[in-house]
């Protein structure tokens, strides 16, 4: 279908007449809607759409789906794929204005939010009444509901409580025609032939657009314990996550490892203080969250203990203030500032059999190393979910970085160790190269048959998870 650009704006701006604040063309679209945290360079939507309901998202998508115009999901733009990055002619829809927590019933546990909420604030709420939702992740005053849905983001705690699939009940969707599919669940048990809600977590805006979630709330932890360890080696990583689990069980909330190439960064560069006197040969982060006052320290610390006599660690420093329990999690989470940091590098975010976790960055360091003797990588990652990420970057070939050969090596390695290229960052437009990687043909095929159903016209996100469309004969 050929697309009449000025036809497109003029008939968006008659529909939304009513609403200033609703669209933006242009030299009036703020530059931070042209790209996302991947800083892909910047491409200018033909619009941007900022609705403040649902029945907006509804005619802005009919509309869209009329005219073939392809539609670009915004959230808080904090995704490392480039899944919200705008594709030419598209219209960005950010759902900045659609925010706010609108009810939490306490008593069942449930909290109903609109798809532009930060994680912060929905946090924020459910603390405000006692409970805790629990997902978390470095970037959480910026992020939103929408996009942790969208991303089926993982983040600190998977742990103990799952990523964002597991604290979804139901979920509100506008489909690629506008239609509105309301899938407001609120039970726990609901088995009544397909859960479409799944359907939704985790496509990275390829099949319609979030707007409400009813979320799923946890009782507060009682006691909520903060500890940086160091160990002998990295080797000595998988074997402390197992003794802790064995002796604090679903208590543990958090194990985040790193290795000391990021450890060194993050002290030497990112300015933070180490609170150990001497290098080791790795580190975790640990948190312990549990419902028994009196006994939650003791048990941990005897845990701990046992662990430093056996040898599988070598020092460790419990948080004893906020402040202290803040700077704790402030080592980990300066990853944020890397890029500023580093200048150009590529971030992978691999899924690798636990027991494989340090053999894998093992080897994928010394196949860069061997490559290119300059090479910077920094492992770290959330070892209780099988979660490695590697930050790699090559000095001597300055901003020119051998990018395929980079992934080609990293990926190698990820095969040999039988993992998946994406553990919860997503696909986007920067790993869709490497979907079939961890999907077969079929698999593949079978998502396209989806989204080929639910978004006919292709118009959601186009460009993004997929390398390339399917052609009707080649969808089952
Ligand atoms: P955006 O970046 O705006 O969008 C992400 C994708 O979702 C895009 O494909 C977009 O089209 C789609 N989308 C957004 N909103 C909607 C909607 N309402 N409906 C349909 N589609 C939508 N991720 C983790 O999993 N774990 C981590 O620990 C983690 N840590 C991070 C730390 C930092 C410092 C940063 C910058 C990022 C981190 N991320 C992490 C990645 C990122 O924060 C998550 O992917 C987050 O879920 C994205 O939310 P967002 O609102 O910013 O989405
Ligand atoms: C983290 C992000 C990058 O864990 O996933 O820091
Ligand atoms: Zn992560």
């Amino acid at each position: 279908m050929t697309r009449d650009i000025s036809q497109v704006v003029e008939k968006l701006r008659t529909a939304f007449a009513d609403d200033d604040a609703m669209l933006r063309w242009g030299a009036d679209i703020p530059v931070k809607h042209c790209s996302d945290w991947t800083r892909l360079p910047p491409v200018i939507p033909l619009a941007l759409a900022r609705p403040r309901t649902t029945e907006q998202v509804s005619r802005l998508l009919g509309l869209c789906h009329e005219t073939g115009t392809p539609v670009v999901p915004q959230g808080g733009l904090t995704g490392l794929v480039g899944g919200a990055h705008p594709v030419e002619g598209c219209v960005a829809i950010s759902m900045e204005r659609m925010s706010g927590v609108e009810e939490i019933d306490a008593a069942a546990g449930t909290m109903t939010v609109l798809a532009g909420t930060p994680l912060e604030q929905a946090q924020a709420a459910a603390d405000a009444v006692g409970l805790m939702f629990p997902l978390d992740l470095g970037a959480r005053g910026s992020c939103t509901i929408g996009g942790n849905v969208a991303t089926n983001a993982g983040g600190n705690r998977v742990i103990a409580y799952g990523p964002t699939r597991n604290q979804v009940l139901g979920l509100e969707v506008v489909l690629a025609d506008g239609s509105v599919l309301q899938s407001m669940n609120r039970l726990i048990k609901d088995n009544t032939g397909y859960d479409l809600k799944h359907l939704f977590i985790g496509s990275e805006g390829t099949l319609g657009i979030i707007t409400r979630a009813i979320l799923s709330l946890r009782p507060q932890p009682a006691t909520t314990i903060t500890a940086l360890c160091a160990l002998p080696s990295a080797e000595a990583l998988v074997p402390s996550l197992a003794a802790l689990r064995s002796r604090i069980g679903p208590s543990l909330s958090a194990f985040e490892a790193m290795w000391p190439d990021f450890w060194q960064v993050i002290v030497a560069q990112a300015g933070r203080k180490s609170p150990f006197a001497r290098a080791h040969g790795a580190y975790a982060l640990i948190e312990m969250s549990g419902f028994d006052c009196e006994r939650d320290e003791d048990r941990l610390q005897i845990a701990l203990s046992d662990m430093l006599e056996a040898g599988l660690l070598s020092d460790v420093v419990v948080a004893q203030t906020s402040r202290e329990t803040g700077d704790f999690w402030g080592i980990r989470e300066a990853v944020g500032e890397l890029r500023s940091l580093m200048g150009s590098l590529i971030s992978f975010d691999v899924s690798i059999p636990a027991q494989s976790a340090d053999a894998f960055v093992a080897t994928a360091v010394a196949a860069l190393e061997k490559r290119w003797p300059d090479a910077t990588h920094l492992a770290y990652g959330h070892l209780g979910d099988n979660n490695i990420h590697i930050i790699v970057r090559v000095p001597s070939a300055f901003d020119e970085q051998p990018k395929d050969l980079i992934n080609e090596i990293v990926y190698d390695a990820v095969a040999r160790f039988r993992g998946s290229v994406s553990a919860e960052h997503g696909i986007g437009l920067t790993k869709k190269g490497f979907l079939h990687l961890s999907r077969s043909p079929i698999e593949i095929a079978t998502m396209q048959a989806v989204k080929a159903t639910l978004d006919p016209r292709g118009i959601m996100n186009p460009g993004k998870l997929f390398d390339r469309r399917l052609s009707r004969e080649e969808i089952p």
